[in-house]
């Protein structure tokens, strides 16, 4: 039986970096046990091959709305080729894929692939993929089992082209239509996705309003993005009653403001959020106590030090629910491992920016104004509009914006939104911000390059 100091279940990018940390810096003999591929939903199903995506289709829709324009020709006639697309969006994948799994062998981290189930503090059962079983034993066990999609209880939501974003990212033939249940981050960023390869796209929203999590500025923005640009037809404060199969595709029945709706497509993307990975999670001889283990809404609670309810059980990432990021994922594994191993856990977890890579992207951290005042902060509000950027102009960027909320007293920056190029980069400038309490004064006394994206930063704290 082979013994470790951690295992760690879920080579997601919490799992493997909270690995990497654990043999890298704290010397530690570290196992990490994934039953499908190195990486995660992130790596495999989620941020790398949408935005492998969303680059590809960024620079067809550039091309084809600005090509003459811009003084490049030839593009009347130019299209994309989604065998293509996939291949390179694979070729991605398996690249960064290998990358993982040679910094497992660097730091001496042995994988197991297979699927880990916890017997009791300490002991872990792997099944492997090969059909064996084995069983391990250690001192500590981390869980970063992520998490998958929530497919609700609609009638219909079992139809054969009834899609979540795991199967919507592996098409071989382009829709002409796709209605979309959910108008969050997924449904949203695959609105964009195929509004922008000209297929006809409907968002059917429960909530008053599409990214419901974010500013209500953003989410209005965008809405009249989609529909303005991509001619998407956007549903909000709509109830999905009912999918059913018609001749013409599949028919998604729903109710807004008492009105039935019924809209056909080819395809149904279930984009109603996600649910944390807990499936499976136990074997068959697991002790009582640890099938006991603390769920809440079947995430998994755990303390400020990612302790759960079972003694030498930690868990982190999507699997504890609350912010479902890659980056936050990331963040709670090294601060988990920290602590752990007597450290300080040195990530603040209190500005966990946001970002939605629509076009043009979108990007939050801290608070908005809204917020403030619901919190009865007092706060003073900055905003630039992009149009005035030089460079925004030049390289034909959208309507967009740059919001910064302050503390009205002492200038503190409190909160961030973006709406504009690069946002999803020149966000960690706000992040920073916050994180080291620096005030609107401190980010006016730095000189922004000139024409860049970000001076539009410096433009609006003056
Ligand atoms: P995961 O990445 O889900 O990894 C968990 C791993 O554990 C999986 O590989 C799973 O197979 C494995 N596992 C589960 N149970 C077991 C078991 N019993 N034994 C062994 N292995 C097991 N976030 C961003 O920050 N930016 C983005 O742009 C972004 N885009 C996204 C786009 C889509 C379409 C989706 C679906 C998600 C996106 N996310 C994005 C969210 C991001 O993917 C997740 O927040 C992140 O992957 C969570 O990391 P994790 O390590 O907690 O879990
Ligand atoms: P989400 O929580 O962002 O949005 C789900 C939406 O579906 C909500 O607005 C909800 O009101 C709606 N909904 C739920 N049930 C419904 C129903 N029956 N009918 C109509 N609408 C319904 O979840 P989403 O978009 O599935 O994404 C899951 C997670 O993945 C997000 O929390 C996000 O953190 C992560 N993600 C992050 C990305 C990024 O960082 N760029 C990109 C994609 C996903």
């Amino acid at each position: 039986m082979k013994n470790y100091d951690l295992i760690v279940i879920g080579g997601g990018p919490g799992g493997y970096e909270a690995a990497i940390d654990a043999a890298k810096l704290y010397n530690k003999k570290v196992a990490l046990v994934e039953n499908r591929e190195l990486g995660g939903t992130c790596l495999n199903r989620g941020c790398i091959p949408t935005k492998t995506l969303i680059h590809t289709v960024e620079m067809y829709r550039g091309l084809k709305a600005h090509g003459e324009e811009i003084g490049i020709t030839g593009t009347d006639g130019i299209g994309v080729s989604l065998t293509a697309l996939q291949a390179r969006k694979n070729a991605v994948l398996e690249q960064l894929r290998a990358g993982i799994a040679s910094l497992m062998k660097v730091n001496k981290i042995t994988v197991y692939e297979g699927r880990g189930a916890i017997i009791d503090s300490g002991r872990v059962e792997v099944s492997l993929n090969s059909g064996e079983v084995l069983e391990l034993t250690c001192d500590d066990i981390l869980l970063a089992t992520g998490s998958a999609p929530a497919v609700p209880p609609i009638k219909g939501a079992e139809l054969e082209g009834v899609l979540t974003s795991d199967e919507m990212l592996n098409l071989s033939d382009m829709p002409k239509s796709i209605t979309i249940i959910g108008g969050g981050v997924i449904g949203c960023e695959f609105a964009s996705i195929f509004g922008a390869l000209g297929v006809k796209v409907t968002i059917v929203e429960a909530l008053d309003r599409i990214i419901a999590n974010l500013d209500k500025e953003l989410g209005q923005s965008l809405k009249l993005l989609l529909t303005k640009r991509h001619g998407a037809d956007v549903h909000t404060g709509a109830l999905v009653t009912e999918i059913r199969e018609s001749e013409n595709g599949l028919v998604t029945c729903f109710t807004e403001k008492e009105q039935s709706f019924e809209v056909c497509s080819d395809l149904v993307l279930m984009a109603a959020g996600r649910r944390p990975e807990t499936r499976r999670l136990f074997a068959d001889n697991s002790s009582e106590s640890v099938k006991c283990i603390e769920l809440d809404r079947g995430a998994v609670v755990v303390n400020e030090r990612y302790e759960t309810s079972i003694k030498r059980i930690y868990a982190i990432g999507d699997v504890i629910g609350g912010v479902q990021l890659a980056h936050a994922a990331t963040a709670e594994g090294r601060n988990a491992v920290a602590m752990l191993y007597g450290a300080k856990a040195e990530i603040d977890m209190n500005a966990v920016p946001s970002c939605i890579y629509t076009e043009p992207e979108i990007a939050s951290v801290g608070i908005s104004p809204d917020i403030a005042k619901q919190e009865g902060l007092d706060v003073i509000s900055k905003k630039y509009t992009m149009s005035a950027n030089g460079k925004t102009v030049l390289s034909l960027g959208d309507r967009g914006f740059i919001r910064i909320t302050a503390d009205k007293e002492t200038g503190r920056i409190l909160g961030a939104q973006m709406m504009c190029e690069r946002a999803t980069d020149m966000i960690s400038q706000f992040t920073q911000a916050i994180v080291c309490e620096l005030t609107i004064d401190d980010i006016a006394k730095s000189i922004f390059p000139h024409p860049t994206f970000s001076e539009a930063i410096g433009e609006a704290v003056r």
